[in-house]
């Protein structure tokens, strides 16, 4: 019955579901597009559809509307947030200006609007080190993930990042001895990890990556037993690539991306709540980091 409304809704409005990994798989199943960060931000460019709603959190749902901006876009939730994307403002970014001349400001795609407007470059997780080797500037301000940015800057030693202290509170609550104690557990199992963890954990996995990067590490490492160190919704993906292995996964579960149901889209295309409405200036401002991020890393 539901896919029935959906089908009718979307021919009905023109629209395309678009959702990320980590929302439940029931809205991962209806989603016309599902992808990491960066992949759904590559997509949002070429959909011809009116209408895009995107299944995931507030900062995907802005992005979305930034690249597309003549297009409705609409957040099944509006308070589906990652706390991660405000745990950096304009002030800061305004100070490190004035600190340093040779200056890169450069966002995780996980920022607000604002942040964007005031960056020079986007980055997602599959694409940090593309991203860096096109920047010229020797001092790169980081921002918002601190674990990021410390997992990123190893590979650069001609540069001077500083990384801001803000994080994934799901990812950074994952320390080494958890890690350890799952080997520990399974120790036949190959250890897939996303660069939002800190650097203790990334220290004990086979392979680090974007969570599209770790649905295909896991088809190469090719083990029957796997811990995913990352939200628990790529489980879904997961589970569909490779039905016949096990994968093992600490509690890691995003409160945002849960809040994303199908009931709740459908609801936005009956109605056309919770539209993403940004003003103009502010796109075309955060447009430029982004139109940069997708010209280096497409
Ligand atoms: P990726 O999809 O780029 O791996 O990002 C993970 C994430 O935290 C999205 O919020
Ligand atoms: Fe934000 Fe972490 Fe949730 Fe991703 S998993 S949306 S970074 S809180």
């Amino acid at each position: 019955m539901e896919k029935e409304t959906l089908a009718r809704l979307k021919k009905e409005k023109d629209a395309v579901i678009l959702a990320h990994y980590y929302v439940d798989g029931a809205v991962q199943e209806i989603a016309d597009h599902v992808g990491d960060s960066f992949t759904l931000a590559k997509i949002a460019t070429g959909i011809d559809a009116k209408v895009i709603v995107m299944a995931g959190v507030e900062f995907m749902g802005e992005t979305v509307k930034i690249l597309n901006p003549e297009k409705t876009v609409y957040l099944p939730d509006p308070d589906a947030d990652c706390p991660m994307a405000h745990m950096v403002d304009v002030e800061a970014i305004k100070e490190m200006r004035e600190k340093y001349d040779d200056l890169a400001v450069v966002s995780y795609v996980n920022s607000t609007a604002e942040v964007k407007a005031h960056s020079d470059y986007c980055l997602t997780s599959s694409n940090a080190a593309k991203v860096v080797s096109a920047i010229d500037a020797k001092n790169i301000f980081f921002i918002p993930d601190g674990n990021l940015g410390h997992n990123t800057e190893g590979a650069f030693p001609d540069k001077h990042f500083i990384n801001n202290n803000g994080c994934c509170p799901v990812h950074d609550s994952l320390t080494a001895d958890m890690v350890r104690a799952l080997k520990k557990e399974h120790p036949d199992a190959a250890v897939f990890c996303h660069p939002e963890c800190k650097a203790e954990v990334l220290e004990l996995a086979d392979y680090t990556g974007s969570t599209k990067g770790i649905l295909s590490a896991v088809g190469e490492l090719n083990k029957d037993k796997n811990i995913i160190l990352t939200e628990e919704g790529i489980g879904w993906e997961l589970n569909r690539l490779y039905p016949d292995k096990e994968f093992i996964f600490p509690d890691m579960i995003c409160a945002g991306m849960k809040m994303v149901t199908v009931d709740k889209i459908i609801h936005v295309l009956e109605t056309g709540d919770n539209e993403v409405l940004l003003d103009a200036d502010l796109i075309e401002k955060a447009k430029v980091p982004l139109d940069r991020m997708l010209a280096i890393a497409s």
